[in-house]
């Protein structure tokens, strides 16, 4: 534990590739933290910290994390707690895309089910689980990786509900989240990343993964002054309902 105390400690659920993956390298080579890179897939997790690892000269951690299974969580808390015993930051990134182009009434039910186990109560899972951690040692960032798709706005249609529907949880837990916590310690905001290029968001996105942790690490290095609560764009607040002028709503 020693080792780590000058460092902040930052989890990232999702990191094995994407926004997660670049994240992970960007907290750890521009910010100095120790960086705690959790995916589902054990293979592909350490195949990403060895890629950091080995370019880039890194302060990792690897540990596999399911966010949709609650006994997996608990699991990297047990560890997280023993080797560090503390959380600075939390960065709700693992996500899914399960009903691209469907219809609500075409849609499996078992896709619904699992897009909510995965982008909404994973992220249940992991405040629960770590909060009062961060609560114990009187800091915490959470990082909340939403969509504009999920503004109130936003839902006008019948496709990729499955999808838009559990980015709109995800913001309404942000809140609640928020709300429960000593705002002065603790801030927990949501945002979208925009249209990156991954293998969710496609090679037609606008934003090239290099440039997509932009506010993730803005709100993951927030001041006690800083906000919470609160959606963010570009670095920029944006409203939980209303999607300004960039944004399509019909984009996926
Ligand atoms: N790309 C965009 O345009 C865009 C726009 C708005 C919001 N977002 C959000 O940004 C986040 C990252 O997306 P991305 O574009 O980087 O997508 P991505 O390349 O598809 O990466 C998604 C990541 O989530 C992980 N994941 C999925 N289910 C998981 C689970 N049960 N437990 C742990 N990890 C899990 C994946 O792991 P596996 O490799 O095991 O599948 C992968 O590492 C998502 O929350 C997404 O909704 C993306």
């Amino acid at each position: 534990m020693q080792k780590f105390l000058n460092k902040k400690i930052a989890l990232v659920t999702g990191g094995n590739r994407g926004i997660g993956f670049e994240t992970s390298k960007q907290l750890a080579k521009m910010r100095g933290m120790h960086v705690i890179l959790t995916s589902r897939n054990e293979k592909l997790g350490h195949e990403a910290i060895h890629n950091l690892k080995s370019k880039f000269d890194l302060d990792l951690s690897y540990y596999k994390m399911d966010v949709s299974s609650l006994e997996s969580v608990r699991n990297v808390y047990d560890q997280v707690q023993s080797k560090f015993g503390r959380l600075d930051i939390l960065i709700n990134n693992a996500g899914v895309a399960l009903d691209k182009g469907k219809h609500i009434l075409n849609i499996p039910a078992e896709n619904f089910i699992k897009t909510f186990q995965i982008n909404y109560l994973g992220a249940f899972h992991t405040m629960r689980t770590f909060l009062p951690l961060m609560q114990k040692n009187g800091y915490g960032r959470v990082v909340n990786v939403s969509s504009s798709l999920g503004e109130l706005e936003c839902i006008v249609e019948p496709y990729n509900a499955a999808y838009i529907l559990s980015k709109f949880s995800l913001n309404a837990l942000t809140q609640t989240f928020a709300s429960a916590v000593d705002s002065d310690l603790i801030k927990i905001n949501a945002l979208d990343p925009g249209y990156v290029k991954t293998a969710m968001g496609s090679s037609f996105a606008n934003i090239e993964v290099e440039d997509s942790p932009k506010t993730i690490l803005y709100l993951a290095t927030l001041g006690k002054n800083g906000p919470t609560g609160s959606f963010y764009r570009d670095m920029k607040l944006i409203e939980w309902t209303k999607p300004d002028e960039h944004v399509i709503c019909r984009r996926r």
